[in-house]
């Protein structure tokens, strides 16, 4: 049995009809930008999660640095983040002339550990940016205690939580600002880069807003900030609008293929993703983690099951960003995780079947290496 780990051209079969009627709506009408799309979408993806301004742009990476460039974070400043995480959450931090702070996740949620934060605080740090990480929020009451008590904003990287939230608040409601993707793999994909900032703060949409257009103020020709072309086509805002339709559908879907997993490999010893206390969590990957990693995925390649490796090389161990960590064992959870973790299909265009196949060859393969 084949069990892909990425579907895309499925989510295209199963929505051809309005994909379709919506993508030609757009190229005849001759408005390839801000257009109706790109309005309603920003809309709508607010009103999701309950937050104020919605700001569509070409991709996460902008959203990270359009907040943080719309909250004055540059040269001199520090932002503590992960290195367990795509090379985004950090490169944007560098791009802004900010220093990446490191600091090492809880093992058991991937994201960052807030028992952890308070040591790499110094007089320099201007923001905490948490990563939310394969579709569950960090932690975030304990985050945002912490921020409130050395004055630090919070900047959430959403890129992966698209629709996902902790005690029954939304991503996007954490912190000044946050940067969600639609990169084509994410939960609701668009068909090439697309990306979003949600805040509820009146001065940083505004900000972002104009960053997003070359800093133009409310007049045309006329700049406020140093800024980037970074709106979202109107495209990709209708293809947006079109899946948004099964958003939720796609979800459950997730969901309970997730359940198959965790019900089929309970008695496996492997390391099972766990939703922490109040996280409701979109499943944007399931991660396992086995100390036999690299010939389980083997295992599995032969019998038709792809995997990914999501993250392979913590980012302070790639040259670009060694100058900002403090080398080998300085972030062990971290370390460890890239060694052992490995991201099982959970796409919503797989069937309980499929899942049912992969997760009894994760655990066929456990039992055949007992000892080894
Ligand atoms: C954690 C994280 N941050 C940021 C990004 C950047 O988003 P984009 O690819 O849309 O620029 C991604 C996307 O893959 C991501 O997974």
């Amino acid at each position: 049995m084949r069990v892909p780990f990425y579907d895309i051209k499925a989510q295209y079969d199963e929505l051809q009809a309005p994909m379709d009627a919506a993508v030609h709506e757009v190229i005849s009408s001759g408005v390839y930008t801000m257009g109706k799309n790109h309005g309603l979408i920003e809309q709508e993806l607010a009103e999701l999660h309950g937050c104020k301004h919605g700001i569509a742009l070409n991709s996460g990476t902008d959203a990270l640095r359009i907040i943080m460039d719309a909250a004055g974070i540059g040269a001199g400043d520090e932002v503590i983040t992960v290195a367990f995480t795509f090379v985004a959450s950090v490169e944007t931090i560098v791009q802004t002339g900010a220093r990446p702070v490191f600091v090492d996740i809880d093992p058991a949620t991937y994201c960052i550990d807030p028992k952890k934060i308070e040591a790499a605080i110094t007089s320099k740090t201007k923001a905490i940016q948490p990563v939310h990480l394969f579709g569950q929020l960090a932690d975030m009451s304990a985050i945002n205690h912490i921020a409130d008590k050395h004055g630090l904003m919070v900047i959430e990287d959403a890129a992966q939580a698209i629709g996902s939230s902790y005690n029954g608040v939304a991503a996007g409601n954490y912190g000044i600002g946050a940067g969600f993707s639609f990169y084509v793999t994410k939960n609701l994909g668009a068909a090439g880069d697309a990306g979003l900032i949600l805040t509820n703060d009146d001065t940083i949409a505004e900000a972002c807003r104009s960053i997003r257009v070359h800093g133009m103020g409310r007049e045309r020709y006329y700049y406020d900030h140093v800024g980037y072309t970074s709106r979202m086509d109107e495209v990709q805002a209708a293809v947006l609008r079109v899946k948004m339709t099964k958003f939720h559908e796609w979800n459950q879907r997730r969901e309970r293929l997730a359940e198959v997993y965790l019900d089929i490999l309970s008695e496996s010893p492997v390391v099972l993703p766990i939703v922490s206390p109040g996280n409701n969590t979109t499943w944007h990957q399931f991660s396992i983690q086995s100390d036999r990693r690299d010939a389980l995925r083997d295992y599995l390649k032969e019998r038709g099951v792809d995997t990914m490796i999501y993250y392979p090389v913590p980012i302070h161990f790639h040259e670009p960003y060694q100058r900002f960590g403090s080398g080998e064992g300085s972030l062990p959870e971290s370390e460890r995780v890239s060694k052992q973790i490995v991201n099982l299909p959970i796409q919503p265009h797989l069937n309980v079947d499929q899942v049912a196949y992969a997760a009894k060859c994760v655990a066929e393969f456990c039992k055949q290496t007992v000892g080894k």
